[in-house]
């Protein structure tokens, strides 16, 4: 089977490397918030041109802890998109604030900048846009609106580390940026991990706190924090992948012009916003004709995944909030027409090519 992702083989590429960074930090005895986790913090805050970057326990925890230090809690609202994995919606709720969802746009599958001030209220305290799938949202329009409206801005960057729009990468838009370590993310760990990217020195240190109990150390609590750590050895294997994270983005961008190459016309092919930069965390189509695309590919031995198949607005766990069916029709319309198809930087020209050929055929 085509997986979605071939982590064995990416790990075979740099199993040497791996092994001794590990072999360092079991023999180091420092296995918490060491010098593998502050050497990666400097170098991602480096990369993003921002003064801070504070590793947590993941993506979840980065937004989390970033929406309760920048002061949003009970009864404030926080706007953002319906298209999106739950956790956006999940650490909003965690802090006691309310998401409330704008539609999409058809192109990006990003938040609809156009539709975010009709959503607006005295009780607005915040902006999450998503920049889903590895397409930087509309960053300098959410920046005009969040600045009008005295709002903040956290970002949700788990699918897009190495975005960019004009050369400055996302994450660095905001008030803070959220990444996710996942595996599965286009930079991953070997189990759960998370970064905010921060420029606001005081609440980069009011997180901190959050992520240790509430303390700088030494046993002294100023505030009631949470246990949400980066560990030692995802740090140590983030540095060896750290240092390929552009190559990798680059490859992801070769393997998304080839499969646009063969699939334009045949299918939506994901669109690249003039002065963005798509890293492809996913490479994601759209067709009335999903779900038998999707067999044809399974019975060629071809995975692929819907991602989304229910909207948040449409979540039985999230019925509360009192959204009903046709409240956003370009989400609405989305979940029922994507699909991802298998995506990573070692991933075959004649793999795309025998995809292409499977999909042309079923439609
Ligand atoms: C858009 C989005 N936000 C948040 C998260 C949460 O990240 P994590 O799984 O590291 O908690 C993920 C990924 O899982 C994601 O895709």
């Amino acid at each position: 089977m085509v997986p979605m992702i071939d982590l064995k083989k990416e790990f075979a590429e740099i199993k040497g490397e791996v092994l001794d960074m590990l072999t360092e930090v079991l023999e180091s005895s420092q296995y918490i918030l060491g010098p593998k986790v502050a050497e990666l913090e400097k170098k991602i805050a480096d990369y993003h041109n921002v003064s801070s970057a504070i590793g947590v326990a993941s993506g979840t925890d980065a937004l989390h802890l970033s929406i309760d230090a920048l002061g949003i809690g009970e009864g404030d609202e926080v706007i953002t998109t319906p298209f999106t994995f739950f956790a956006t919606a999940e650490a909003i709720l965690y802090t006691g604030a309310i998401p409330v969802f704008v539609d999409i746009e058809p192109e990006t599958l990003n938040i609809d900048v156009s539709l975010i001030e009709k959503k607006i209220t005295s009780r607005t305290k915040a902006i999450v846009p998503v920049h889903i799938f590895g397409h930087p949202a509309d960053m300098g329009a959410i920046q005009k609106i969040a600045k009008k409206h005295n709002l903040k801005i956290i970002e949700d960057c788990a699918q897009a580390f190495g975005s960019s729009i004009r050369d400055k990468k996302v994450g660095g838009f905001g008030d803070a940026g959220c990444f996710s370590f996942y595996p599965s993310k286009n930079l991953g760990a070997y189990g759960d991990g998370g970064i905010i990217t921060i420029n606001d020195l005081a609440v980069a240190d009011n997180i901190r706190k959050l992520r240790n109990h509430g303390s700088k150390g030494a046993y002294k609590h100023e505030t009631i924090g949470f246990n949400s750590r980066l560990d030692e050895i995802q740090a140590g294997i983030l540095l060896v992948k750290f240092k390929r994270i552009d190559e990798y983005n680059k490859k992801r961008r070769q393997k998304a012009a080839l499969y646009t190459k063969l699939l334009s016309g045949v299918v939506k092919c994901p669109v690249e916003k003039d002065g963005f930069y798509h890293v492809y965390h996913q490479y994601t189509i759209m067709t009335p004709k999903r779900d038998v695309i999707q067999e044809k590919l399974k019975a060629s031995g071809v995975s692929s995944v819907v991602y989304y198949p229910i909207p948040l607005h449409l979540q039985e766990a999230l019925g509360f909030l009192g959204y009903k069916e046709g409240d956003f029709s370009v989400t609405e319309r989305a979940v029922r027409e994507v699909l991802s198809l298998p995506m990573y930087p070692g991933l075959e020209e004649d793999t795309i090519k025998k995809i292409a050929e499977t999909i042309k055929g079923a439609v």
